[in-house]
């Protein structure tokens, strides 16, 4: 699965050395090795210290924006190429806002429809096959991609992670600003944009896979307990020092679409072990305060938690809407900072056997959280979902659900591609160009379009 390794990357990212950068392509940065000569008509206007972007317009520039003050750069003023003005940048490079329970762009309606991709930025693909993998979701009719901005890694894990974003020596964490780190995730976003993409992007994971909380926990307290990462105040710092240089970054760049605080986070951890006083109320009160903390360095971009989208009813029979892992989906929705909700639905994971065909039980999961999106005014996204088995017919009841319910948008998990070293992760749920989910997909962004 790991097909290219840390050198051969050095290799495929070579192309990008070449004499003219595209419009909105990366011309400059720290540890930016390609050419800095942008195509005709643009000129090259620094965004932060690590990303410089051609952009359009004869003569530049005015300040484009300003890297904030917060972020990890020393030098945080925007360059200025000369002193007249720029042209307004197209449309299609505005930041996707939300309005009521809409996600808009410049004025129109944007509708979130699309696919997860958590390894196209970390399996050291080069830039043919990041292409590619954009290619196929673009195809389906996406107009939005799911990532991974994380991997954390320590001695023993560094090895065999061709990209990682994080390693961790001891208790010090180090960002990898390099070509196996965030000057990949450079070339992912480049790459999404220039499918017309753009992007949702967690932060960490509660999963130990790439790394997760569990990581920030072993390595700064030596504790396995997985609830010290909302409350311990090391550990916080930590992870918010991780979101100033990560977001940071890319403060001033539209194809990301939102920052998720983490991937289903719950109370208890990947070895399950818990303090036993994690609440609800604990992980609210991180997601308060993390939130705010990503608003206060990037006020560009939306915020979401990244959630299965658990209810809270305390006695309910039913496992997700009991509230026993620590998500309060409609308090959580409620916060200021919280731009808009995010939930999943797995019933075969969460023990909803009672529904043999899968369908009746999610459509009601579906219904239940488009009440919950209207009752805060806020779009709410099916932004996970995945059966093994009938897919066809049960993803079809689904999608049906979502544009019945006025539900603002899904992502499913999760996309698959033919690359050149053979096919992407398949954990039972990727839908390959050539498969029967795709043209599913298909219609249904369409109809998701049309709808409005
Ligand atoms: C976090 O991960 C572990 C499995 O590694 C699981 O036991 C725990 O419930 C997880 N929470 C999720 C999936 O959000
Ligand atoms: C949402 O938040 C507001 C103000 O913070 C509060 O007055 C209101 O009761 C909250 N609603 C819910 C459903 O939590
Ligand atoms: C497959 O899904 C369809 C649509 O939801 C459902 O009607 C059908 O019963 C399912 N088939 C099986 C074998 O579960």
């Amino acid at each position: 699965m790991l097909k290219v390794g840390f050198l051969a990357l050095a290799f495929a990212l070579s192309p990008l050395v070449q004499a003219q950068v595209a419009v909105w392509g990366q011309c400059g940065g720290i540890d930016y090795t390609g050419s800095t000569t942008c195509a005709a008509g643009s000129v090259c206007v620094e965004q932060n210290d690590y990303y410089s972007q051609c952009i359009p317009g004869a003569t530049a520039s005015t300040t484009i924006t300003s890297a904030s003050s917060h972020t990890a750069s020393s030098a945080s003023s925007s360059v200025v190429s000369s002193s007249t003005s720029a042209a307004p940048p197209p449309a299609s490079t505005g930041f996707v806002k939300t309005s009521g329970q809409k996600f808009v762009l410049n004025g129109e309606e944007f509708t979130v429809v699309g696919e997860n991709s958590y390894w196209v930025g970390l399996m050291g693909y080069g830039t043919a096959d990041i292409s590619k993998a954009f290619q196929d979701i673009a195809g389906a009719g996406s107009t939005t991609v799911r990532t991974w901005g994380f991997n954390e890694v320590t001695s023993s894990t560094q090895a065999n992670s061709p990209i990682y974003y994080q390693s961790w020596s001891g208790s010090t964490p180090t960002v990898n600003t390099g070509a196996s780190g965030l000057e990949n995730f450079d070339t992912i976003v480049s790459t999404a944009k220039a499918n017309g993409l753009r992007l949702i992007v967690a932060l960490t994971n509660n999963w130990s896979d790439y790394g997760g909380m569990d990581v920030y926990t072993q390595q700064i307290l030596g504790s396995a307990d997985h609830d010290l990462f909302y409350t311990n105040a090391q550990v916080i710092a930590a992870y918010k020092n991780y979101i100033k240089t990560f977001v940071g970054r890319y403060v001033n760049e539209p194809t990301i679409l939102g920052w998720e605080l983490a991937n289903e986070p719950r109370c208890a951890g990947s070895t399950g072990t818990t303090s036993g006083t994690c609440t609800t109320a604990t992980v609210t009160n991180w997601i308060s305060e993390i939130s705010a903390y990503i608003k206060s360095i990037d006020p560009n971009h939306l915020v979401a938690l990244g959630d299965e989208g658990f209810f809270n009813e305390p006695g309910n029979p039913s496992y997700p809407y009991q509230g026993g892992e620590g998500i309060d989906f409609n308090v959580n929705l409620n916060i200021s900072t919280i731009d808009f909700g995010t939930f999943h639905l797995y019933p075969d994971s969460w023990g909803q056997s009672s529904d043999p065909s899968d369908s009746v039980w999610g459509s009601q999961w579906i219904s239940d959280h488009a009440t919950s999106q209207k009752s805060a005014n806020k779009p709410v996204i099916m932004e996970e979902f995945g059966v093994t088995n009938n897919q066809t017919g049960v993803y079809t009841t689904w999608y049906s659900t979502v544009i019945s319910s006025g539900l603002t948008g899904d992502l499913i998990w999760q996309a698959g591609s033919e690359l050149s070293n053979g096919d992407t992760p398949n954990d039972g749920y990727a839908e390959y160009p050539d498969g029967p989910v795709y043209p599913i997909i298909q219609a249904h962004a369409a109809a998701l379009k049309a709808r409005g």
